[in-house]
């Protein structure tokens, strides 16, 4: 297991420095590797709105350009100010499901520190994948 608060501590930091002027929604997460470390991300928004990178996002490509794999990663969380927990979209999930296991427990959240974990194969059962 990890601790699950301290994970959510780290997303939640992460979320202060997103950079959010058009939507104001802010988003943090934060990965936690098997040596103790955390990768965070935030959202960076754009003015050109579709080059808006999400929190999720940003946080998978810090850990395979920082040189670690799927098989480093403990768990993944995900925060931001809804009523429910913030549930991830669509292009975020098929890079979950591509640069993470498929078990690998994502705690989803909100800023008020709700929590409900569920792997990726369930956020995502089907994913589109190129074989040659
Ligand atoms: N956003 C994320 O960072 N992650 C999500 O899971 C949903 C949406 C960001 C994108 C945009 O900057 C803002 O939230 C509003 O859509």
């Amino acid at each position: 297991m990890y601790d699950q608060n301290m994970l959510l501590d780290q997303a939640l930091i992460a979320r202060c420095n997103a950079y959010a002027p058009y939507s104001k929604f802010k988003v943090g997460a934060a990965i936690l590797l098997t040596n103790g470390k955390y990768i965070t991300g935030c959202n960076i928004e754009n003015s050109s709105y579709g080059l808006t990178n999400c929190a999720e996002r940003t946080a998978l490509f810090k850990l395979i350009s920082e040189g670690y794999t799927k098989s480093d990663v403990v768990a993944m969380c995900i925060t931001g100010d809804t009523e429910d927990v913030i549930y991830p979209c669509g292009a975020c999930l098929q890079v979950m499901s591509e640069l993470l296991r498929d078990d690998t427990p994502i705690l989803l959240t909100n800023t008020s520190r709700r929590m409900k974990e569920l792997k990726v194969s369930e956020l995502l059962p089907y994913q589109f994948e190129l074989k040659d």
